[in-house]
């Protein structure tokens, strides 16, 4: 094949287009408007809905979006009765992947036409919120909450969660991260989701692909496995000598390094500003030390900068968020980019299907069995 590119996990590889997000070192931006101003001027949904329909709703439309939302929060029993069977120590994105598909089974919206896949994707917006929220109220010996009506979607998962109204500033950081971890690309989770919608399958198994790849510590699992990393440590002292021995035997720092952004997530800067004010104010700059004396020599001494996961999951600890919810609560957000990329790819397709470089046995003769040594 004259054409053959060989480029091991697709590195720098132009996989398709898309009108949804562009990453670049010098930018993110969702559908042309820049990251750092809809984390300022917007809310989730809002976000959530530029995403799915392509613009920012005015008003009304952002009404319309949210009412469809509320439609969708209350988990059908059969659901919530499956989520009781599963083991308490079963991780919850484990859970999530089994919840999102066992509601597949009671998908209220029928019909696959674009404007079809994008009520089905509000769906599994209050799905996953809701899956996430019921399963940690049922590990904790209570009984799942009903929706209460009113409540931003940031809210609505906080409240279902842990049982009684957030606080605005728990509200606003949940909600800020709900839009920093959207949508990012062709990152694996989305192209995995991708290449599902491209085979002409559903979106349900999208989704639930999306969130099997999102789970590993190299991709969305990094802020849980950021936050047990820094919980090691009860001084900056030990993270110091943490992160040197871990230079010394070249290991992996989850929550650290991007394939893309090679001088830092745009994202990581936006996040790591809110997250000082907020230990600040909890007055838990401890944190900040035992923080800074990890990222301080991967940056100064490494030149690998944190990604977006390393400032989530400490922001979500000092929120009071158990460890075991950070990355469902990634899913909680990237479930809206999944969603606009598998309507992108399925109403343009062309099945993906890259080809392998066989490095395998030299062709040989089978030997009948009866001869095999
Ligand atoms: C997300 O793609 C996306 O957009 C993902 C995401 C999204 O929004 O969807 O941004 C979300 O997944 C963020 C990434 C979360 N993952 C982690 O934090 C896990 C730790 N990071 C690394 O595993 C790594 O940085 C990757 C996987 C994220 C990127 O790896 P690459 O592009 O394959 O780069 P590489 O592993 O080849 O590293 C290049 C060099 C290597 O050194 P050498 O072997 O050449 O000497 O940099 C080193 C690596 O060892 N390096 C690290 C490191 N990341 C890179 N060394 C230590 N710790 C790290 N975290």
């Amino acid at each position: 094949m004259t054409d053959e590119i060989y480029k091991p996990g697709l590195e720098g590889v132009i996989a398709g287009d898309t009108d949804i997000a562009a990453v670049e070192q010098t930018s993110l931006s969702y559908r042309g408007y820049g990251i750092g101003d809809l984390a300022t001027k917007t809310t989730f949904e809002e976000v959530a809905h530029l995403l799915l329909y392509g613009e920012l709703p005015n008003s009304s439309q952002l009404s319309e979006f949210r009412s469809t939302l509320a439609q969708y929060r209350a988990l059908p029993p059969e659901l919530v009765q499956a989520l009781r069977l599963i083991p308490t120590d079963v991780g919850m994105m484990d859970v999530l992947r089994t919840g999102v598909s066992m509601a597949g089974h009671f998908d209220p919206v029928k019909g696959d036409s674009a404007d079809d896949l994008r009520r089905r994707s509000v769906w599994l917006m209050a799905v996953t919120g809701g899956v996430v929220s019921a399963r940690h109220r049922l590990i904790t010996n209570k009984e799942p909450l009903d929706p209460k009506p009113g409540l931003s979607h940031a809210a609505q998962i906080l409240y279902q969660a842990l049982g009684e109204d957030p606080d605005e500033t728990a509200t606003r950081l949940l909600d800020l991260t709900l839009i920093l971890y959207a949508e990012h690309e062709y990152n694996a989770s989305t192209f995995a989701t991708r290449v599902v919608a491209s085979t002409l399958s559903d979106m349900v198994s999208g989704i639930v692909t999306g969130i099997g790849t999102l789970k590993g510590p190299l991709h969305g699992g990094a802020n849980e496995a950021a936050m047990n990393m820094l919980l090691q440590f009860d001084s900056p002292a030990a993270a110091s000598a943490w992160i040197h021995e871990a230079f010394v035997k070249k290991h992996k720092v989850m929550g650290f390094g991007h394939r893309v952004y090679k001088n830092g997530d745009h994202r990581a800067f936006i996040l790591e500003d809110e997250l000082r004010t907020l230990a600040a104010k909890k007055d838990q700059m401890n944190w900040m030390e035992i923080y800074d004396a990890i990222k301080d020599p991967m940056v100064n001494e490494k030149k690998i900068f944190p990604n977006v996961d390393y400032p989530c999951g400490l922001t979500y600890y000092l929120l009071g968020l158990p460890v075991d919810m950070y990355t469902p609560l990634f899913v909680c957000s990237r479930v809206t980019g999944w969603c606009a990329h598998f309507i992108e790819q399925a109403t343009n397709n062309r099945l993906i299907r890259p080809r392998s470089r066989y490095t395998g046995p030299a062709a040989r003769e089978v030997t009948p069995i009866g001869q095999r040594s």
